[in-house]
Order: structure tokens, then C-alpha cells, then sequence
């Protein structure tokens, strides 16, 4: 037994040997305010206080708690530098989607205890070990010196768009009451462990899974391709569905699932995963967009020859002639990498039978498409599928993806039981989709007087092993290559082509960061060899009201990129002069200064972005707004309703 304070009252408990202090606060001791992010010390999700001293309860055994004090957030109700924390972290927005919310702010309490007035460098320092994905940290900064030194609250009594207003739903992110994926089942569900391909592509064999089963004690079921009553096949464009849920045979990238074992949760932690009863027989692969375009490479998806999934294409005006024309060209191939959304919250949720439907809890992007994907894959109709969303600690675009959701509804189907499942990081970093890895191709030329002549862009996108938004991304790169200016001759063309890598999928910006790095850096260049402020240079080309895009749409008004540069200019001319000075006085350490501007569209490209509203008035006369966007932390929930209450004209 391990025997200590938590929260101000005595718990007893009896950890497994080495059992983490976190595992133990939530699964045996009901404290779900304490978030796991890593399980690994990286993240500080986990923060609490151990004798008043932050420290990451996922390192730190349960038993080194005997005898001791231990407060996670909710244990901080009473407590007065807590209680200012809750009110200067609302008015600041330091808690976006929440996840991280907790770990920090009893952090923050254990800084203000010792240190009532830090500097912004001493809170730094002392956050620096909780990570925060949503805010960029300046917020939560400010929220927490703020304590001490407190600016004025935000009071708008009516709330209007425009208006700076608390989340609507921040008090219980700061209360630690949010409740995420991983917050839903109650402690004892059955959980799902999912059997991943250890290599990038592979033929298996799944041997005796009755025999497995018979053998486990703690083993309910195993899952495969032949438990799927419709569709093994999803994907978020259904023209383009194409992953399965359960591999058939052969894998495509390193983690794809094979198998799903539903068992204890003691089952689960002590399983190794190489008992499992299957063979692999590693085969060559193509993992870069060499490799998988080279005629020799193994093909994907029949019917996508040469791996080339889709392309996009767009051409307005001579690009080869204005190229030819120009005054001065300069032209570069880049390269980007794939990049991991990194969410504090990995893919989490549970499931459960309720009067015969099946009820599916988890972290969501998009829960109507994640129903729309269900009704296919357990052929059911939609009303026999509920999806709750929970609350989501970070999506960037990767949670518009399903994840967990499949093996839920499947597991709870199959045992009639409940289940729960949330990926560790390493299946959640190896299983779902990234930021594109792009190789681009891009020339451009410019007359003397510093107005472009010619653009010609190539990209080749990797795709990954299945489309996901790929087909969004090869479409709009080339609608958005141009950057917010005008140019007249324009060609820009995207290949998306499969590799045995994890699908690529959205991620702020589906490809037009990638193209904006080639373009942006293009247009230093050509500034610097006419020798033109790169300020002005932009500002020469800038789009406009009543100017073309590439495509040919012409905005009548609202462009605003004009006048975002003409703003920047005293900090452009500040900012230089400052590394000009800092330069001339260091020999080695060097100062740089930048500038760049972007563009990105609203909506589904190429593809209908429909959403519906519901609202009504009750008896008191107070209006009910219902609506389906997900709060992923970027605010929905709130602004919405202020766009809502501003139409009607009533507060918020
Ligand atoms: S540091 Fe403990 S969960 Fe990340
Ligand atoms: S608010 Fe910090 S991770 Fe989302």
C-alpha cells in the first residue's frame, strides 16, 4: 500500500511496483485534471505538485509519494494565487484548447509562491518544462506576471464580433474540468492494443487467433479485416478512400495496423506485442518521392500509375514568354520535410452500446465526417452511430483524420462491452497523417522596375501511403503558389505521389506553406539583385481590390495585403537598423531580419464545405444556438457565438 495526501485528504492505494504517480492519480484516484501528454517527461502535462515542488508525475513512481502531499489543479480551488491564475489566464486566452492548461498552471502556483513578482525571463524558465502547442506561450507569459501586476479585465458587456471577450468555455479549462479523449471511460474499461507493422511495407499472416485468445487470460477478442461488417476502406474525399482500417495482407507504411487485441487494462500494460501470432515477411519499399517515382519501384494503389495519386494544375496569361522577357530571373529547387502536428492530446477516446447504437467518445476535428465514415465501415445507418466529440487538446488538422474511432466501434460492437483507446506517442507520431515533404521547382523573373514576368512552378508532394487530403493539397498549391500578388504569366503544376511512408494529410495551410518557402524566398533574391528594398518589392506586386488572381478571380474588396505591409513598415525599418547596429559591433553572433507575406483560402478546396445551424428561443426568451464546429482550441466555440449574437443583435 502507498499512503499519502491528495488534494488536502488521505488516499490509500496499491500501486504495481514502479507504477507511475500518474497512472495512479487517474485510473485509481479519479484525478483526470492530471493530463498525459508524453509519458516520457517531455511535455510537463502531467505537472503537479509533490510537497509544493512541480514535478512530472509520469516520472515519478507512486511509491515516492508515501507519506507526502500531493496537489494536482482541482486540489488548488481554495488557493488564492491559483484563483488569480484562473482569472488573468482567461483574460489573457492562455488556455486555448486546455490540454496543457493544468501542467502549467500549477507550475505557475508553485512560482508565485516562491517568487510573487517574477520577471518575464524567471516565468520562462520556470514554464519552460510544461509545453504548450496552441498559444506560442506570449499569453500564458503575460497571464502569469499579470497575477502580480494586473491589467484591466475584459468586460464588454455585449460581446460583439469585434469585441475582445473570456472563451466562453475557458473556466472549466482553468477549473482542470475539461474533459479529453482519454477523460471519458471509467477506470477498468477494456482497452484496445493495435498490432502495427514493424516495417514500411510487408506481407503478413495472422496464425491461430482463437488459440491466442483461449491462452490470454484477460483477452476478450481479437479484431482484423474479417470483423468488419462494411467497408474496410476510409478516407476524408470519398472519391479518393483508399486506407483500410485493417491492413489485408500487405502493409504500406511502418505502423499501419494489422490486428487489435481487446483486453484488461493489466493485460494490455504487460502484453509484449511481439507475442502476437503473426509472421512478417519485410518487401522492398519506397519511402521518398524518388524512390516510389522510379520505374522500378513497387506500385501502391493500382490504377494510380507510377504512384502519381493526382495532380493540379493552373496557367493564366505566357509564363515562357514573360521568363523569356524579364530583366532578371532567379530560380531554386527546395525541399521540405515531413512535419508531425505534435498535439499536447494524442488520439484518444471510448465507446460503449447504448439501446442498441453504438456511442463513440473521442477527440475530433470532425465529428459528422467521422460518423459519414462509420456508417460505411460497420454498414450501419447514422442513427445507429453517435459520435460525442470530446474535448480536443490540439488538432492542426491531423484529428479531421479518423483515427481511433474505427477500433472503438468495432471492439464495443463486437464484446457488446465498453472500450477505451488512446495511442501512446509513438503510435500516435507513426500511424497518423503529417505535413506533406514537398520538392519543389520554381523560377521567376522580374522586369527592371521590379513588376514580375513569368512564374514557373513544379512540386511533387509526398503523399504518404493513402490519400487523406493529399488530393487538397495537390489542388490548392497551385491556386495559392503565387503568393497574395498578381502575376500575370503563371504556370504552377503539383504532382501527389505514394510512398510506403504514414499518409500525409492537412495541417495548417494543406501545401501552401510549402509552396509560400519557395516563393517568398524567391522574391528576396530577386529584390536583393535589383536592388530593392524587399518591402517595396512586395508592395509593387501586392494584389489588390479589383486585381486578378491567377485564377482570375477578382476580389472587389477586403484584400488587405497592402496594407498589412504598409503597417510593417516602421517595424521593417526599426528592426533592420537595430541588427544593422547589433551587426556592425559583433564579428561572429549575427542578427537577421525578415519579412514574408502568405495567403490562405477558407473552405475545402475543390470540394463542397457545407455546415448547418440549429438555434431557437426558450420560454425565458434566451436563444439556443446548436452548431458543429469543433472548438479545437482556435476558439469556435466563442466566436461563433458572437457572430451569432451579433446577427441577431443580442449579447453574447
Ligand atoms: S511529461 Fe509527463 S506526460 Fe509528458
Ligand atoms: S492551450 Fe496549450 S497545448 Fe493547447
Amino acid at each position: 500500500m502507498t499512503d499519502f495526501t491528495l488534494n488536502g485528504k488521505p488516499v490509500s492505494t496499491s500501486p504495481a511496483t514502479g507504477e507511475r504517480l500518474s497512472e495512479t492519480l487517474r485510473e485509481s484516484l479519479g484525478a483526470r485534471d492530471v493530463k498525459i501528454g508524453c509519458n516520457a517527461g517531455d511535455c510537463g502535462a502531467c505537472t503537479v505538485l509533490l510537497d509544493g515542488t512541480p514535478v512530472c508525475a509520469c516520472l515519478t513512481p507512486t511509491q515516492q509519494a508515501e507519506g507526502r502531499q500531493v496537489h494536482t489543479l482541482t486540489g488548488l480551488q481554495d488557493d488564492e494565487i491559483a484563483a488569480r491564475l484562473r482569472e488573468s489566464f482567461q483574460d489573457f486566452g492562455a488556455a486555448q484548447c486546455g490540454i496543457c492548461t493544468p501542467g502549467m498552471m500549477v507550475a505557475a502556483v508553485a512560482l508565485l509562491r516562491k517568487n510573487p513578482d517574477p520577471t518575464t525571463e524567471q516565468v520562462q524558465d520556470t514554464l519552460g518544462g510544461v509545453l504548450c502547442r496552441c498559444t506560442g506561450y506570449r499569453k500564458i507569459i503575460e497571464a502569469v506576471l499579470a497575477v502580480t501586476n494586473p491589467a484591466p479585465a475584459l468586460d464588454d458587456p455585449v460581446g460583439h464580433t469585434g469585441a475582445a471577450i473570456r472563451r466562453l468555455d475557458g473556466q472549466a479549462k482553468v477549473e482542470g474540468r475539461e474533459a479529453f479523449g482519454d477523460d471519458i471511460a471509467p477506470a477498468g474499461t477494456l482497452e484496445i492494443l493495435i498490432i502495427r507493422s514493424p516495417y514500411a511495407r510487408a506481407e503478413f499472416v495472422l496464425a491461430d487467433l482463437d488459440g491466442f485468445i483461449t491462452a490470454h487470460d484477460g483477452v476478450e477478442t481479437v479484431l482484423t479485416a474479417a470483423d468488419i461488417p462494411g467497408q474496410n476502406c476510409f478516407g476524408v474525399i470519398p472519391d479518393f478512400a483508399d486506407q483500410p482500417v485493417f491492413a489485408v495482407n500487405e502493409t504500406r507504411f511502418r505502423g499501419e495496423a494489422v490486428a487489435a487485441i481487446i483486453a484488461t487494462p493489466d493485460f494490455i500494460r504487460q502484453f509484449d506485442p511481439a507475442g502476437f501470432p503473426v509472421t512478417w515477411e519485410q518487401l522492398v519499399d519506397a519511402q521518398s518521392i524518388e524512390q516510389a517515382l522510379d520505374a522500378s519501384a513497387p506500385q501502391l494503389h493500382e490504377g494510380r500509375k507510377g504512384n502519381i495519386m493526382c495532380g493540379g494544375f493552373v496557367k493564366c496569361g505566357d509564363p515562357e514568354t514573360a521568363l523569356d522577357n524579364a530583366d532578371i530571373t532567379v530560380q531554386a529547387d527546395f525541399t521540405t520535410s515531413f512535419v508531425e502536428h505534435a498535439y499536447i492530446e494524442p488520439e484518444a477516446g471510448f465507446a460503449q452500446m447504448v439501446n442498441g447504437r453504438v456511442e463513440i467518445h473521442a477527440c475530433t476535428q470532425a465529428p459528422v465526417m467521422d460518423r459519414d465514415a462509420l456508417e460505411l465501415i460497420l454498414a450501419m445507418d447514422a442513427n445507429q452511430i453517435r459520435i460525442v466529440p470530446t474535448g480536443v487538446g490540439g488538432g492542426f488538422g491531423s484529428k479531421l483524420d479518423l483515427s481511433v474511432q474505427p477500433y472503438l466501434a468495432l471492439a464495443t460492437l463486437k464484446t457488446g462491452k465498453p472500450v477505451r483507446l488512446t495511442y501512446s506517442r509513438t503510435e500516435s507520431l507513426q500511424s497518423t497523417t503529417k505535413r506533406h515533404p514537398a520538392q519543389i521547382t520554381l523560377q521567376i523573373g522580374a522586369k527592371s522596375d521590379g513588376t514580375l514576368s513569368g512564374f514557373n512552378f513544379f512540386g511533387h508532394f509526398n503523399t504518404g501511403a493513402y490519400a487523406s487530403w493529399g488530393p487538397t493539397v495537390a489542388n490548392r498549391v497551385p491556386v495559392h503558389a503565387s503568393g497574395p500578388y498578381r502575376i500575370a504569366d503563371y504556370r504552377a503544376e503539383t504532382q501527389a505521389v505514394h510512398t510506403h511512408s504514414p499518409p500525409s494529410g492537412a495541417f495548417r495551410g494543406f501545401g501552401v506553406p510549402q509552396s509560400a518557402v519557395a516563393q517568398e524566398t524567391l522574391f528576396d533574391e530577386l529584390a536583393e539583385k535589383l536592388g530593392m528594398d524587399v518591402l517595396e518589392f512586395r508592395l509593387i506586386n501586392a494584389l489588390d481590390n479589383g486585381v486578378p488572381t491567377v485564377c482570375g478571380q477578382v476580389f472587389e474588396q477586403g484584400v488587405g495585403v497592402k496594407p498589412c505591409l504598409e503597417a510593417l513598415r516602421p517595424a521593417w525599418d526599426s528592426e533592420r537598423a537595430k541588427a544593422a547596429a547589433f551587426n556592425a559591433e559583433n564579428e561572429f553572433l549575427k542578427m537577421g531580419v525578415g519579412l514574408a507575406a502568405g495567403w490562405y483560402g477558407c473552405g475545402n478546396t475543390s470540394l463542397p464545405n457545407p455546415s448547418t445551424i440549429k438555434s431557437g428561443i426558450r420560454a425565458d426568451g434566451t436563444v439556443v444556438l446548436h452548431q458543429g464546429a469543433m472548438d479545437i482550441g482556435q476558439g469556435a466555440n466563442t466566436v461563433i457565438a458572437q457572430i451569432f449574437a451579433t446577427a441577431l443583435g443580442v449579447p453574447v
